[in-house]
């Protein structure tokens, strides 16, 4: 009892706190995003064997083993084992004003204690209260890629989304789609930007790992702390010096480009000519 009262009080603690501080706080710094340092993270959670079905289990990631950084909300994940068998793991930061909400096993959902947002567990969209009125993507909780290996341990390897923020969940692709069904071996170039600005290094491996051909890249090289000159975008555009690429264009199957799509690193795929 005491113990549940002091959860309570550290969690009303810690949405207020987080609530008083969230107009002040820097998003770029603050918010946390592993794969934006392209840091390969695979991270112990727990075995299924001790984690019934319609269970649930909180936990810091990534976990740096100091119990102060670990106990920071910013860095709580709920990992939930669904009716269903399905296992899912998103932050327990409200994107309302970033309380913290829990899961429910009665009713099979997430619930806020502060402004009653109702999130789906299964997909982490709010459903009801002030977060479901908040557009795409600040309506989704960010997400963790899990693997299960043989023995049932279940890793943590990536976030998906923005702490505090929202998730991406789908990408614009109805085009693709269309093009999919009615000329699939075709290729098809389309313009893609870059969540993140990737060094030359990852621009490659992606394109390399996609079996995309690239028509044109976007980026730029510092000359100086305060001169910056643009790549042309021809394909023959050395950019193994460049400092940051941030979009290409690329040409290939749309089954290539749809799974381009789902991809993490990339924001959504535009037709070009
Ligand atoms: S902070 Fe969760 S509903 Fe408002």
């Amino acid at each position: 009892m005491a113990g549940a009262r002091r959860n309570l009080l550290r969690t009303v603690f810690g949405a207020s706190l987080l609530a008083t501080l969230a107009p002040f706080l820097s998003w770029g710094g603050f918010l946390f995003r592993p794969e934006a340092k392209g840091e390969r993270i695979r991270q112990r959670i727990i075995n299924l064997k001790d984690f019934p079905v319609n269970s649930k289990y909180t936990f810091p990631f990534p976990a740096t083993g100091d119990p102060m950084v670990d106990s920071d909300p910013f860095r709580q994940y709920i990992l939930v084992h669904l009716p269903s068998g399905d296992l899912r793991a998103f932050s327990k930061v409200c994107i309302h004003l970033w309380c913290l909400y829990d899961y429910i096993p009665e009713k099979r959902e997430f619930q806020c204690p502060c402004h009653g947002s109702v999130y789906n567990a299964d997909t982490g969209v709010a459903v009801r209260g002030p977060a479901a009125f908040q557009p795409y993507p600040t309506n989704t909780l960010p997400e963790l890629v899990l693997e299960v290996d043989g023995d049932g341990t279940v890793y943590a390897t990536g976030l998906k989304g923005r702490v505090g923020y929202g998730r991406e969940y789908r990408a614009e692709t109805a085009w693709l789609q269309q093009r999919q069904s009615t000329a699939p071996n075709t290729p098809v170039k389309a313009y893609a930007p870059f969540r993140d600005l990737l060094t030359p290094q990852e621009t490659l491996d992606l394109i390399q790992k996609n079996g995309l051909q690239v028509v044109k890249w976007y980026g730029y090289f510092d000359k100086s702390a305060r001169e910056r000159e643009w790549l042309t975008g021809e394909t023959t555009a050395d950019i193994t010096n460049a400092t940051r690429i941030y979009a290409v264009d690329v040409s290939a199957t749309p089954e290539r480009l749809l799974k381009l799509a789902d991809l993490p690193q990339v924001i959504t795929l535009m037709p070009r000519q």
